[in-house]
Order: structure tokens, then C-alpha cells, then sequence
């Protein structure tokens, strides 16, 4: 989710600028820009779209200078449009920045107060108003930037270039990547280290609440409180391919691993822990219109269907409105039964589903109203929805999707919550006990993700399996669904996900020794009844995987027990899938498939 470069050195910087941005496209954008300091002026060149737009207006306009900063944007707060793309300027101030500031409407009002104007939609432009206040209050940048750090909350890396000095870029971290390059009489900055490795491998990571200061003579590194800190810089010796993986071997296993991060940001800002409602700008869904709702139809495909069947559950349980998950390519050929006073969710990581769209354009026809959840700014179904809800995942590059799911099941759990708060069905009190322990959630991920390598040794004793079947009850199921389509969709497994329940009438007949059967085991209201089921599996000689929080209860009957941490019945979900995309991952990878791109299969499928 954007990208960063910074440069001060002794050569022509736009074409690095660019060169490192190139490096960081991965990351995935809509428009870039860059701010080159030509000894007297900064000079400013955007453009919306990919990297070869703003090549071109480089081209028609160059800029030269040796002290630049430049950026990717992949939108969050405004459009991608030339006027919302990186770097923002106000007065001698120019700013790239990655992240989101959470407080940005106040701070915007109070400036606008102030009689700043903004030129665009996004919550960067403050900072860049913000530390302009500050330098002409008489603060020096390095400060002036402190000063704007103690005012802004929020995930951000920021880079900071002044029109008063070409000899420096002031940078800070909080919750975002940022990574400084070193080099002989020059010095980089980074979101990430592939930007930094055409001229040097020698890099220092910023921790979250430093600042820096680069010249070409080095870096000062301070933290927002004032204390100096010395960091050694550390030797890069990835591949570049590595490298843009951030050391992981796979983008797949490292979106797994950026689960964590990914809910943070999707929470950020959005939950207002106190009453447990949503701000309800973006979505367009106030107490009044959640009151009116008198049923809700999840539109989706895949992966992204499976989050709605948990969304779902979620609004039936908490909301208590009737809710029905549809498949997208299903829903729009049979004549459906939809219309006013439905509240129609459509749940796409890309927002480009062509089913997903069809499907909720006919809805709106029919006079629903349409609400997007999707992890793509500006993206087709967005732009159809009445209002959006924006999954904050970053950009997902593995075809099969893993962070852009749990950022799903998040998007919608905060949505049932602040639906059943609207809707008066769901009391104060459970509900903060719930955001609560929702907050907890990113840590306790980070604890399941701590047992890949056990995963890996059981993904090992699966690897020549044939098939597999996956078992959840209640919420599980659609995390049964979920596993068994990350199994097949990236190792060619044939899988199979089950509700519980269902075994007896049908694929218990499929069980034997040979087939490994992944029971979902978490402690909740349907544990007792999916340990019935798992009995019914072991009578059968079934290899039993249990995934559970409390080891005990699998004891005499898994062969293989993977253990993630407790939470609630609602959240459990985004903790059980962890160790299921890892098990897949294993098994792909153990067999040698190309687990980012599986054959037949592509990230974005815009055709029925
Ligand atoms: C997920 O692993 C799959 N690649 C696929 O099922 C995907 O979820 C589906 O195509 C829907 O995509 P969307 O979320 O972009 O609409």
C-alpha cells in the first residue's frame, strides 16, 4: 500500500526516483509523483495511473535537482486522480506520506479555520499544512515535523522535503515501512528495500515512533520524544526478487504473515470502541437507515463468498435481521426476488468481480441499496455501491487470496456490530466487551502465525494425499469452505468442506486412513456436536487435524493438533483460518506448484 523513495546525493535523482518507485510497484498504486529540489525551487511532476504516466510528463517536463523525494499512491482517502497523487505541498513544504491519519477531519476543519485551502481529498495534505505552520512559526524542519507528529494519529511513513533546504529529507514511522539506504556521500529512504538495493545494501530499519534526518552525509535518527538513537546499519543479502518479498519465498506466505498488520489497518480509526458504531460517512449507513433495513443478501464469489457466509451469521446474530449469502454468478439468472428495503452487500477483494458486479448492478436495478466491501479504491463495484466499506489490506499479489479474506471477516463483523448497535439489538455493554477483544485480535494472530513451522510438519505428512476434507460447524463451516479452497485452488488437492452435521448424510462413505479430515475445534457454542463428528470420522480410521485453542479436547482422537489462541465465539474465525492457509501453503509448496500464480487461475476474473 504505496511506496516511498527518498534520495539526497550527488546525482540526477529523477530518474532513481523513478527506478526505485519501479521497485516498489508491487506494492500496488494508482498514481505516483515525484519532488525534486532544484537548488532554489522544489519542482513537482504527478500523475495518475501507472509509473509510465509519470515517465511521460517527466519526459515533456523534466526536472533536475539531486535531492528528491517520490511516491506511489494506492488510494484510501480520495480518488486516484492526479490532484490526490503524492507528494502534497503547502507553502515551502512538500510531503509523500504511506498510512492513514486517523484524525484527519478534525484537523482539517481547524485548519481550514486557519484559512489553509486543500487541493485535494486526501488526509496527507495536512501534514504538509501542518509542518508549513510549524517552519513559519520559526521551527526548523526536523522539529517542525516533531511538532506534527504530537498533532497526528494514525499509521504513517512520511517523507518530508522543504524548499528552504536541498540538503536534506526529514522522514518518521509509526505503523508503516520505512527504511533508510546508505551510501558513499549518499543517502535513501524507502518503504521498502528493493527501492534502496541499485545503490546500497546497507540499510537501517526505522522502528514505529522514530524519526530521521538524512544527508549525504548520513542520518541523525531520533524518536518523536527526543531520545538519540544509534542504529547500525544492517548487510542486504537477498536476491531483488527476495527482496520485493520481503525475504519471503512466496508473496502468498508473506500476505499470510501481513494478516496482522492488515486488521489493524482495517480497524484503524473505523471502531468507536465506546458505543460500538461505525463512522458511517463512508458506508452511508446511519442509525436511521440501519433501522430500515428489513433484510441483507451478500453477493460474492469464492473466497470472498465464504467471508459473506460469515457475515451473514454475524448480522443474523447480532443485528437480528434475516440475512441470505448468494453466489454472484447464481444470484443474477434466476429471476431473484430483490428490491426496496433490502440492504444488498457486495463482498469482492478486487472490486472487479465481473459476477460480483452483474449481480449487484441487476440488485440496484431492482431498487436495493448496494453496499461494496472491497480492498480496491475507486474500483468498479465501489463506483456502482451506494456507499463502501473498504477492507484496508494493502495490495494482495498472491492469486490466492489470504489477507484480503480476514480483512473480509473484519469488515464484516465491525459491520454487524455497528448494525445491531443501530439496530438496538445489541447491547452497550457486549458490545464493547466485544470491540474489546477485538482490538486483541492482530496480537493473538501473530501468536498463531508462531506455529508455522509445526503447520509445515503436518502439511509434510499430507503431502502425497489425494484429497482432504475440512469440518467446521456454525462459523467454522464457512472457515471449513475456506480451507478446503486454499488446499485445492494452489496444491491441486482434490478438498472438500463440510459443515459438521452433514457427514452422516453423505461423505462419511469417503472416510478411511488415508484421508486426512481437518476438524475445526475451536471451544464454542457447537464444540460438543463437532466432537461427535470427529468420533464419527475416527471410527472410521479418518486422520484426524484438529485445530483447537485448548488442547485437551482433541487429545484421543487428532493425530496432528494445531493450537491457536482462545477468543469469542464471533472472532474465532480470524484465528482458525491462520494455520489452514498455512497448511496449504506447505502442501503447494512441499509439491513444487507455483503457489502465487496456480495454473487456470487469475487474481482478478472479469469475465462470467
Ligand atoms: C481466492 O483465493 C480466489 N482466488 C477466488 O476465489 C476469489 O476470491 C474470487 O475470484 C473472488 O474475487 P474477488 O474477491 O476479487 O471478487
Amino acid at each position: 500500500m504505496c511506496g516511498i523513495i527518498g534520495y539526497v546525493g550527488t546525482e540526477e535523482c529523477a530518474p532513481i526516483l523513478l527506478e526505485g518507485l519501479r521497485r516498489l510497484e508491487y506494492r500496488g498504486y494508482d498514481s505516483a509523483g515525484v519532488a525534486v529540489h532544484d537548488g532554489r525551487e522544489l519542482n513537482v511532476r504527478r500523475a495518475a495511473g501507472k509509473l509510465t504516466a509519470l515517465g511521460d510528463v517527466l519526459a515533456r517536463d523534466p526536472v533536475h535537482g539531486t535531492t528528491g523525494i517520490g511516491h506511489t499512491r494506492w488510494a484510501t482517502h480520495g480518488k486516484p486522480a492526479e490532484r490526490n497523487a503524492h507528494p502534497h505541498v503547502s507553502g515551502d513544504i512538500a510531503v509523500v506520506h504511506n498510512g492513514i491519519i486517523e484524525n484527519h477531519v478534525e484537523l482539517k476543519r481547524s485548519l481550514k479555520e486557519q484559512g489553509r485551502e486543500f487541493h485535494s481529498d486526501t488526509d496527507t495534505e495536512i501534514v504538509a499544512h501542518l509542518v508549513d505552520l510549524a517552519t513559519q512559526r520559526g521551527l526548523d524542519l526536523f522539529e517542525a515535523v516533531r511538532e506534527t507528529l504530537k498533532v497526528i494519529r494514525g499509521a504513517y511513513a512520511i517523507a518530508v522535503l522543504s524548499r528552504a533546504d536541498s540538503s536534506r529529507i526529514v522522514l518518521a514511522k509509526n505503523a508503516s515501512p520505512l527504511v533508510l539506504g546508505v551510501g558513499e556521500g549518499v543517502m535513501l529512504a524507502a518503504s521498502d528495500v528493493p527501492a534502496l538495493l541499485a545503490h546500497s545494501r546497507d540499510v537501517i530499519f526505522l522502528e514505529d515512533g522514530e524519526m530521521a534526518e538524512i544527508t549525504r552525509k548520513g542520518a541523525r535518527i531520533e524518536t518523536v520524544a527526543g531520545v538519540a538513537v544509534e542504529r547500525a546499519a544492517v548487510r542486504i543479502t537477498w536476491s531483488l526478487m527476495q527482496a520485493e518479498r520481503g525475504g519471503y519465498k512466496h508473496f502468498m506466505l508473506k500476505e499470510v504473515h501481513e494478516q496482522p498488520r492488515a486488521l489493524e489497518d482495517t480497524l484503524r480509526g473505523r471502531v468507536l470502541l465506546e458505543d460500538g458504531l461505525l463512522e458511517p460517512g463512508e458506508m452511508g449507513i446511519g442509525v436511521d437507515d440501519a433501522k430500515a433495513i428489513k433484510r441483507v443478501v451478500f453477493l460474492a464469489c469464492g473466497t470472498s463468498f465464504h467471508a459473506a457466509l460469515h457475515g451473514r451469521y454475524l448480522l443474523e446474530a447480532l443485528a437480528r435481521v434475516p440475512a441470505v449469502a448468494e453466489l454472484a454468478s447464481e444470484f443474477r439468472y434466476r429471476d431473484p426476488v430483490v428490491g426496496e428495503g433490502d440492504l444488498v452487500i457486495a463482498v469482492s477483494q478486487s472490486g472487479e468481480t465481473a459476477d460480483t458486479l452483474a449481480a449487484a448492478k441487476e440488485a440496484k436495478e431492482r431498487g436495493a441499496r448496494i453496499l461494496a466491501v472491497v480492498n480496491v479504491q475507486g474500483s468498479a463495484i465501489a463506483r456502482m455501491a451506494h456507499g463502501t466499506l473498504y477492507t484496508h489490506a494493502g495490495p494482495e499479489i498472491g492469486v490466492a487470496s489470504t489477507k484480503c479474506f480476514t480483512a473480509q471477516l473484519a469488515a464484516l463483523t465491525m459491520l454487524a456490530i455497528h448494525l445491531g448497535r443501530s439496530r438496538g439489538t445489541l447491547g452497550a455493554e457486549k458490545a464493547r466487551a466485544l470491540l474489546g477483544e477485538f482490538v486483541q485480535i492482530p496480537h493473538k494472530m501473530r501468536t498463531a502465525l508462531e506455529g508455522a513451522k509445526h503447520v509445515e510438519s503436518v502439511a509434510r505428512s499430507i503431502l502425497h494425499t489425494r484429497d482432504a476434507l475440512f469440518l467446521g460447524r456454525g462459523l467454522s463451516s464457512a472457515i471449513a469452505l475456506e480451507g478446503a479452497l486454499k488446499l485445492k485452488e494452489i496444491s491441486y488437492v482434490h478438498a472438500e468442506g463440510y459443515a459438521g452435521g452433514e457427514m452422516k448424510h453423505g461423505p462419511l462413505a469417503l472416510v478411511d486412513r488415508d484421508m486426512p479430515v481437518v476438524c475445526l475445534l475451536p471451544s464454542d457454542s457447537t464444540l460438543e456436536k463437532m466432537l461427535s463428528n470427529v468420533q464419527e470420522v475416527r471410527a472410521r480410521d479418518g486422520n484426524v487435524i484438529a485445530i483447537v485453542d485448548d488442547e485437551s479436547v482433541a487429545k484421543d482422537l487428532a493425530t496432528y493438533t494445531i493450537k491457536v489462541p482462545a477468543t469469542v465465539e464471533a472472532l474465532t474465525p480470524l484465528l482458525t483460518i491462520v494455520p489452514l492457509q498455512l497448511l496449504s501453503y506447505y502442501v503447494a509448496d512441499l509439491r513444487g506448484t507455483d503457489v502465487d500464480q496456480p495454473r487456470n487461475l487469475a487474481k482478478t476474473v472479469t469475465v462470467e
